[in-house]
């Protein structure tokens, strides 16, 4: 028997990815139609074996109920929502809700950080994890030199095992980086416990000194895996499929377009086309069924349309993402942007963001994730946003822009936000 953990952190986690997370957790953005963790399911259920996921989080329990109801009777696996009463790190919550995880006795365990999409290996993880007789085996791929400085960076001996494990380096270390799954064995939890004791003795005299720490609070990357590397116990299995963090938005319109091409591959029936839409489809495009699109617009490539939107005629949308309820009203133009839920775009409306994709001539660059705001004080190009519940009157520009929920829009916008 198997078991899958999903790390989802918290609502203090997931800033970079306001206005967005403002309604929805953040694990529950859609991209390419699905929560961004149904994607982690999805994966988790194609394991032969794999029975039972496990979503632990700080996010109040009512967030998730509905989802993880959902997911369980869409696939037919336990699958259940744990609570950290204050976030524990990530280590800190799988070590709290162990008897959990151990109980049935898996004879191994995923792990998988919420905020990251790809073309998951878990079967290849699970048949090298299993043959190294390994404690822990992260799942790892190249980035740049400068970009390797944002991730956990690793060196690698004889036949894939962790010789040497820093976690967000200052200096270069090296191009190898974890992604954030890995598959564990049981034993694992000897060493959560001895990283527990000895934390909970430091902890005591921190907090003599006013420290306001969690005692529980415990590390993967920096507690455990620098720990065990060196120890011929922890290994590495680098891949080269598609692998990305998503941490802003424009990571959301990354994703979006790697999942549709993903479908392509695996799930040709969630494209839509031309001829099942009488709409015309260009490249991969997700239509809810629920939603309306006049037979006059032209969608793709890359573009999700969430639950009863509907589309006007003239409508052209590229590279975005449109969430549920929204209105597009006809001849607007939608490129590089995410529409909120219950948005209305007027008629011939210009909503445009900037393509912030990895730099393409670099091998294995990734997103840039950059934050809002660039140190001269100005919005750093990106993707334009629209909050839940906007209005954006006809015939406007909105440029680069980010617009917070529940503004009424009734001039151009180039490069704001919109508060
Ligand atoms: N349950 C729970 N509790 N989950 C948490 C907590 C917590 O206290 N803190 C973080 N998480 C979840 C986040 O939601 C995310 O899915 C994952 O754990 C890792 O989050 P971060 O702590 O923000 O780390 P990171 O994303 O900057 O870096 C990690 O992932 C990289 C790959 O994406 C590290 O593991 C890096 O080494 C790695 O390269
Ligand atoms: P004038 O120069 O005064 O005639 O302005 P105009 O608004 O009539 O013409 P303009 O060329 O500026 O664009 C017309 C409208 O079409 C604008 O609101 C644009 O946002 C919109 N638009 C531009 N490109 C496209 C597109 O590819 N598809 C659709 N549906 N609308 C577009």
């Amino acid at each position: 028997m198997l078991k899958a953990v999903i790390l989802i952190g918290g609502p203090l986690k997931g800033t970079r990815f306001r206005p967005l997370s403002l309604d929805i957790p953040k694990p529950l953005f859609p991209v390419a139609g699905l929560p961004m963790i149904q994607h982690h399911i999805e994966a988790c259920t194609k394991v032969f074996g794999l029975n039972e996921i496990l979503i632990i989080g700080a996010y109040p329990k009512n967030d998730l109920a509905q989802f993880v109801h959902e997911m369980s009777s869409t696939y037919g696996i336990i699958i259940r929502y744990l609570q950290e009463f204050t976030p524990l790190g990530t280590a800190g919550g799988m070590y709290h809700f162990r008897d959990q995880i151990r109980s049935g006795s898996p004879t191994y365990f995923f792990v998988m950080n919420g905020d990251v999409c790809a073309d998951f290996p878990l079967q290849e993880m699970l048949e090298f994890h299993s043959s190294k007789q390994a404690l822990l085996t992260i799942m790892a791929t190249e980035a740049t030199r400068q970009q390797s400085l944002n991730y956990g960076c690793m060196v690698l001996g004889k036949e894939g095992e962790v010789a040497h494990y820093v976690e967000k380096p200052s200096t270069f270390v090296s191009t190898l980086i974890n992604c954030g799954i890995y598959i564990a064995s049981l034993e694992l939890f000897q060493t959560m416990a001895d990283v527990f004791y000895v934390n909970q003795q430091q902890d005591h005299i921190m907090q003599l000194c006013g420290n306001g720490r969690d005692p529980a609070h415990i590390a993967f990357e920096q507690d455990i895996l620098t720990r065990l590397a060196g120890s011929g116990r922890l290994f590495a299995l680098p891949v080269f499929r598609w692998w990305s963090q998503v941490k802003t938005a424009g990571s959301a319109i990354y994703a979006n377009r790697h999942y549709l091409a993903l479908y392509k591959q695996k799930k040709p029936n969630r494209l839509a086309s031309t001829s099942s839409h009488n709409c015309c489809i260009i490249g991969d495009v997700y239509i809810h069924p629920s939603a309306k699109v006049h037979s006059t617009s032209v969608l793709g490539p890359n573009v999700s349309i969430g639950p009863n939107t509907i589309i006007e005629p003239g409508v052209r949308i590229r590279e975005s993402i449109v969430l549920a309820n929204a209105h597009i009203q006809a001849h607007s133009l939608i490129l590089y942007s995410i529409i909120g839920t219950g948005t209305s775009v007027g008629e011939w409306a210009r909503v445009e963001g900037t393509p912030c994709d990895p730099n393409p001539n670099k091998p294995f660059a990734k997103m840039e994730n950059l934050p809002l705001f660039h140190t001269n004080g100005k919005l750093n190009p990106s993707i334009t946003i629209l909050g839940t519940s906007v209005s954006l009157a006809a015939e406007k520009v909105l440029l680069n822009s980010i617009v917070l929920p529940h503004k009424e829009l009734t001039r151009n916008y180039k490069n704001e936000i919109i508060l």
